[in-house]
C-alpha cells in the first residue's frame, strides 16, 4: 500500500448523467484499495474561494446505496466564473486565483482529481501550475468534444435521450404526416445529433460540421413522400448556422450567450420548401438531467479507478481517456489541444451516408 494520502475531487462545467458513477469509483478505489481520505469540493472550483471552504469528507457510506444511478453531481458545479478573470458584483473581473490556490492548500490536500470538460481542464492546470499542486482529470461532456478519448462519461446518456425521443417523435409524426424537427446540444460538435440520427431512424441530420442547404432538405423530404411514406424526421444540432451564416443564439442573466432556436428556423424553412407540415422539439438539458446508462456508468467506473490508480503511480498532469476498449491516459495538455468534432470521413459519417440520411449537402 502506498503512503495514505488526502486527495480532494471536484466536478467542474456543466452537468451530465455519471458524474456521481465517478465519484463513487474514486471513493471505492481510494478508500478500498489504498486506505486514503477523499474530500469533495463543492461546486467545482467555487468551493475553494469560499471561508471556510466548502467540501465534505466522502467515504463509502456516502457513495454507496443510489449513487451509480444518480443523474447530476452530489457535489454540485459551475460552468461559469473563472477564477482568472472573476465577474465581481461591480461588474469588473478579478484575478481570484490566489483564494482559490489558498483554499486548496487549507485542505492539505495531496493531489486533485477534476472531472470537466476542455474549458474546466484549462482552468484547472493553469490552478495546478501556478499553484504547484498535483492533478488528473477525467473527461465528461454530453458534447464528446475533448481530444484524445473515443468518449467522455454522459456522452452515451444524452445519445440515449435523444434517441428516445425520436421513438417518441415518430408515431405522432405517421399520426398526423408531418416532419418533426429534434433539435440536440453538442456545442460545435455534432456527435449527439449524428448519432442520435442514426440509431432513431432520421431522415435528415444537421451537423455544424456540414454546411447544409434547404433545396437538398427538401429534396430529400419529397423523396421521402414519393416512397409512400407520409413523414420524416429531421435531427438538427444546435450549433447548425441559418442560410446566412449566423449561429442562432439566446442571451442569460450576465450577458452569457448559449445556442438555441435553430430548430425553428430550420422547420420553418422545411415547411415553405416543402409545404409540410412541421413541430419542433427543442430537447435541452433533458439530455444532461437522466440517470446514467449501463455504457455511461462503466466508463465512468473505469476512469474513476484509473485516476486514482495514477496518484498512485505518482503520474500527474494526465487525463484518462477511452482508446480501443480500453482507458488509457494522456497529457492534459494534448486533450485540450485537440478539439474532437466530427469527422467528415468518419465511420458514423459513413454511415449515415450509407443508409440514405441526409447531411443537407
Ligand atoms: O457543454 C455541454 C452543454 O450541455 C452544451 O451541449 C450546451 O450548449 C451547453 O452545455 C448548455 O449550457 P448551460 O447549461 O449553461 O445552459
Amino acid at each position: 500500500m502506498t503512503a495514505a494520502k488526502r486527495i480532494g475531487i471536484l466536478t467542474s462545467g456543466g452537468d451530465c448523467a455519471g458524474l456521481n458513477a465517478v465519484i463513487r469509483a474514486v471513493v471505492h478505489r481510494a478508500v478500498l484499495t489504498y486506505g486514503w481520505q477523499v474530500l469533495g469540493i463543492k461546486e467545482g472550483t467555487q468551493g475553494l474561494l469560499q471561508r471556510p471552504v466548502q467540501y465534505q469528507v466522502l467515504d463509502l457510506p456516502q457513495v454507496d446505496g443510489n449513487m451509480m444511478r444518480m443523474g447530476g453531481t452530489i457535489l454540485g458545479t459551475t460552468n461559469r466564473g473563472d477564477p482568472f478573470a472573476y465577474p465581481m458584483a461591480d461588474g469588473t473581473q478579478k484575478d481570484r486565483s490566489d483564494e482559490i490556490i489558498g483554499g486548496y492548500r487549507e485542505l492539505g490536500l495531496d493531489a486533485l482529481i477534476g472531472i470537466g470538460g476542455d474549458g474546466s481542464f484549462a482552468i484547472l492546470k493553469k490552478l495546478a501550475d501556478k499553484g504547484g499542486f498535483q492533478m488528473v482529470g477525467i473527461p465528461k461532456t454530453i458534447d464528446n468534444d475533448l481530444g484524445l478519448t473515443e468518449v467522455s462519461v454522459g456522452y452515451d446518456t444524452a445519445v440515449g435521450v435523444a434517441v428516445e425521443a425520436l421513438d417518441r417523435l415518430q408515431p405522432t409524426a405517421a399520426s398526423h404526416a408531418r416532419v418533426m424537427v429534434l433539435e440536440v446540444m453538442g456545442r460545435d460538435a455534432g456527435h449527439i445529433a449524428l448519432a442520435a440520427g442514426i440509431a432513431g431512424g432520421a431522415d435528415v441530420v444537421l451537423i455544424p460540421e456540414i454546411p447544409y442547404s434547404i433545396e437538398k432538405i427538401a429534396q430529400k423530404i419529397k423523396q421521402v413522400r414519393a416512397t409512400g411514406r407520409n413523414f420524416a424526421l429531421v435531427v438538427v444540432s444546435e450549433a447548425v448556422k441559418t442560410a446566412d451564416g449566423t449561429g442562432v443564439q439566446k442571451l442569460f442573466q450576465g450577458g452569457q450567450k448559449r445556442y438555441g432556436g435553430i430548430g425553428d428556423y430550420i422547420g420553418e424553412k422545411i415547411a415553405e420548401a416543402t409545404g409540410a407540415e412541421t413541430r419542433v422539439t427543442v430537447l435541452g438539458h433533458v439530455q444532461r438531467g437522466s440517470m446514467p446508462s449501463p455504457r455511461d456508468r462503466l466508463v465512468a467506473s473505469a476512469f474513476g479507478v484509473h485516476a486514482v490508480d495514477l496518484i498512485a503511480e505518482g503520474k500527474f498532469d494526465r487525463m484518462v481517456a477511452w482508446s480501443d476498449r480500453g482507458v488509457i491516459d494522456v497529457p492534459i495538455t494534448e486533450a485540450i489541444a485537440k478539439y474532437a468534432c466530427v469527422e467528415l470521413d468518419g465511420a458514423m459519417v459513413k454511415t449515415a451516408r450509407g443508409l440514405g440520411i441526409s447531411l443537407g449537402d
